[in-house]
């Protein structure tokens, strides 16, 4: 093995790290990691009240909006982001004084939209609560991912059946690391990665295993497990 150099991110874990090294220099072992995340991120079902009741179950299930609508960078860049306010106006625009509406006015005077219009009305964005957040020290990269066939499926779960967004998975280093190892369940044509329900059986007719072995060969899907490539 070549000489390891820690690189700065490790500075508040040498401890940890060195317990680790100590402890057989299996540092490759993954197993080892399920005793060591930290509890911050392994918030299954962690679920806050929002400002707004946004329901996805109604606008990304029963009014079928693509996730891409509201979350329009997670296939352009690292980041995903919560949609501003501007996008939720483009059809819960309030009624102007002389009654009519700059963009569509669905529920236009509803109370639980109060704080969208209040939002447009300042100019002040709406203080959502992130639910999802890995601590600073890992990198991750949404597009990196989308566009190579994982489905937000995979990470987030049913997202368009939730009326309240939790977190679905633990998003652990040994979850990242499992599906990086082995992650012929998870790959589909890119097209689909934001049709939660689809299914490789019902919709094309083939097992998801084969199908997923064959998008990694024919595209070289090799995710990689080394520490460099989540701790920068
Ligand atoms: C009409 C706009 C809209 C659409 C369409 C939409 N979302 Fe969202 N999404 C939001 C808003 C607003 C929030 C922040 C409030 C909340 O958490 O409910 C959010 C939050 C989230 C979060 C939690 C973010 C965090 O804080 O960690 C995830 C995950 C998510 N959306 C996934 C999806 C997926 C997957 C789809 C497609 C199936 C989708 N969204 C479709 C508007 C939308
Ligand atoms: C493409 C149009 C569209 C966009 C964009 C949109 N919505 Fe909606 N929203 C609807 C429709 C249609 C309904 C009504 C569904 C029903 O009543 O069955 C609705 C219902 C709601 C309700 C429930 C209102 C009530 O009184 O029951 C809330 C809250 C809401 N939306 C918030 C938001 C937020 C926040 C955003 C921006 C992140 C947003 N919506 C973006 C179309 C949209
Ligand atoms: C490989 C797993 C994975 C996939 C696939 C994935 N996400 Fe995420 N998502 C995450 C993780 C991990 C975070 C937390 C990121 C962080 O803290 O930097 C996150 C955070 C988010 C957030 C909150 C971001 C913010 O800045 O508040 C939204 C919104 C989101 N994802 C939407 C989506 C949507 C929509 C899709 C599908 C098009 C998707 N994600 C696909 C793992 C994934
Ligand atoms: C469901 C499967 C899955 C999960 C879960 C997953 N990944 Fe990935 N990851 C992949 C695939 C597939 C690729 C693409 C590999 C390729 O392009 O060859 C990838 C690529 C990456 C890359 C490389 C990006 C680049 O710029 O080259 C990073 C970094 C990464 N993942 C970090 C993470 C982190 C951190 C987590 C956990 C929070 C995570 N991944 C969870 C499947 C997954
Ligand atoms: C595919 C992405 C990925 C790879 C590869 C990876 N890690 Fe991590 N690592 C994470 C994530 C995500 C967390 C945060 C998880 C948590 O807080 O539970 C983390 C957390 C850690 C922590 C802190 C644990 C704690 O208790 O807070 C250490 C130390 C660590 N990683 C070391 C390593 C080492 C050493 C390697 C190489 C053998 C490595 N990681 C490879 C994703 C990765």
């Amino acid at each position: 093995m070549q000489r390891f150099v820690f690189p700065r991110w490790t500075n508040k874990f040498l401890a940890l790290l060195g317990v680790l090294i100590v402890g057989g220099g299996a540092l490759y072992g993954g197993p080892m990691f399920l005793a060591v995340t930290s509890p911050v991120t392994l918030n299954v079902g962690y679920e806050p009240v929002q400002p707004v009741p946004f329901s996805h179950a109604i606008h990304a299930g029963t009014l079928k909006m693509d996730c891409k609508y509201c979350h329009n960078s997670v296939d352009k860049s690292a980041h995903s982001t919560v949609p501003a306010t501007q996008t939720c106006i483009n059809c819960h625009s309030p009624m102007t004084p002389a009654g009519a509406p700059t963009y569509s006015a669905v529920h236009s005077t509803s109370p639980k939209l109060t704080a969208v219009r209040e939002s447009w009305r300042t100019g002040e964005s709406i203080d959502w609560v992130r639910i999802h957040r890995l601590p600073d020290y890992v990198y991750f990269n949404h597009s990196a991912h989308v566009n190579r066939g994982v489905s937000c499926v995979s990470c987030h779960g049913r997202v368009d059946k939730m009326d309240v967004v939790y977190q679905a998975k633990d998003q652990s280093m040994a979850w990242c690391i499992d599906c990086h190892r082995n992650p012929e369940p998870h790959l589909r044509p890119v097209e689909f990665v934001t049709k939660l329900d689809w299914d490789a059986e019902k919709d094309m007719g083939v097992s998801q295993i084969e199908l997923g072995t064959r998008l990694k060969e024919e595209n070289n899907i090799q995710p990689q497990v080394s520490c460099a490539v989540c701790h920068r």
